[in-house]
């Protein structure tokens, strides 16, 4: 969704980009003239896109830097810094996807690990062998919208009294177990990512990067989320709507007496989707959903 990207940010001369991965958006707003700080908090999408733009590293308009979006508070170059725009495009990229060794996919023989980090942190197969019942049938139920979310902890926790989860046929097993042999890629890919958002504490540094990502913007800065899961648009929706609302009173509250005012609007009422083009050419982006906000000046 570059077009509309670059649309929302448009003249923005200064922006965050909280999600770097391939590039695509920070390129695009590096040839639309702004200067770009890039986040990832994976060595290998930091390293790759510093390659591949090094001419903008070089000029001094593009700065990549390795971190973690919803822990901005320590990266300490980022400390007191306003951009006129923040952009961050959510959740794992085409690169981790494919690469077998990062294990994110549900290909056989993939290592369970989904870790964008690389090293850091508990891996796909860890919570799999070590959460509760009660813990995976959250992880499945509100991660992956999965209504037989508890019929599928209880066949993972069976499982792994037996034989630990190693790798992805371990879980696409579990999922064949509980829901038959017909359950096929639509199924593991809404469940693996179920677990890669826990392993990755999505949802959660999601919600508290908001307000901290909002206080970043210069007056009239803009925002713009693509989020991919229903739960993360969820967030992105409610913050930008709380946001943009003016009195905060109780909402029986008859007459307004608290003299709010609204921190900045939507820019789109509704979000924005992919189109059919869009689709053809990469079918992820069916369920990217675009949302954009702008602070008051
Ligand atoms: C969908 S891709 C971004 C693609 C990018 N916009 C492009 O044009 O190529 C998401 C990227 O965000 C990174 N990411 C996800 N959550 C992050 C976080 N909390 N902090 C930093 N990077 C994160 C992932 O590692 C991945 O590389």
């Amino acid at each position: 969704m570059v077009a509309q990207v670059i649309a929302a940010l448009d003249g923005a001369g200064s922006v965050l980009d909280c999600t770097l991965g391939g590039g695509g958006h920070s390129q695009a707003l590096l040839e639309a003239g702004a200067s770009v700080v890039a986040i990832d908090r994976d060595a290998d999408a930091i390293a790759e896109a510093t390659a591949r733009l090094h001419s903008y590293v070089e000029s001094g308009r593009f700065r990549p830097v390795l971190g973690d979006f919803t822990r901005i508070d320590e990266i300490p170059t980022l400390r007191n810094v306003a951009f006129a725009g923040v952009l961050a495009d959510l959740g794992v990229s085409s690169a981790q996807i494919d690469r077998n060794e990062r294990g994110f996919s549900f290909r056989p023989g993939v290592a369970l690990d989904m870790r964008m980090s690389g090293e850091i942190g508990d891996t796909a197969a860890d919570i799999l062998n070590t959460a509760s019942m009660e813990e995976l049938a959250a992880i499945f139920h509100d991660f992956g919208d999965e209504p037989r979310a508890r019929k599928l902890a209880r066949e993972v926790v069976r499982r792994r009294s037996t034989r630990e989860f190693v790798t992805a046929d371990d879980f696409v097993g579990a999922i064949r177990g509980t829901f038959g042999a017909s359950a096929g890629a639509p199924e593991f890919a809404r469940l693996f990512q179920a677990v890669r958002i826990a392993v990755n504490d999505e949802l959660p540094g999601l919600e508290r990067a908001l307000p901290q990502l909002r206080d970043m913007l210069e007056p009239g800065g803009c925002m713009v989320i693509i989020a991919y899961h229903s739960g993360e648009d969820r967030i992105v929706k409610h913050a930008m709507r709380a946001w943009s609302t003016a009195c905060t009173c109780p909402p029986r509250q008859p007459i307004c007496n608290c003299g709010g005012i609204a921190l900045g609007a939507m820019i789109w009422r509704k979000s924005i989707q992919a189109d059919a083009d869009e689709v053809a050419h990469n079918p992820r982006a069916r369920s990217a959903r675009l949302r954009a906000w702008r602070k008051a000046a």
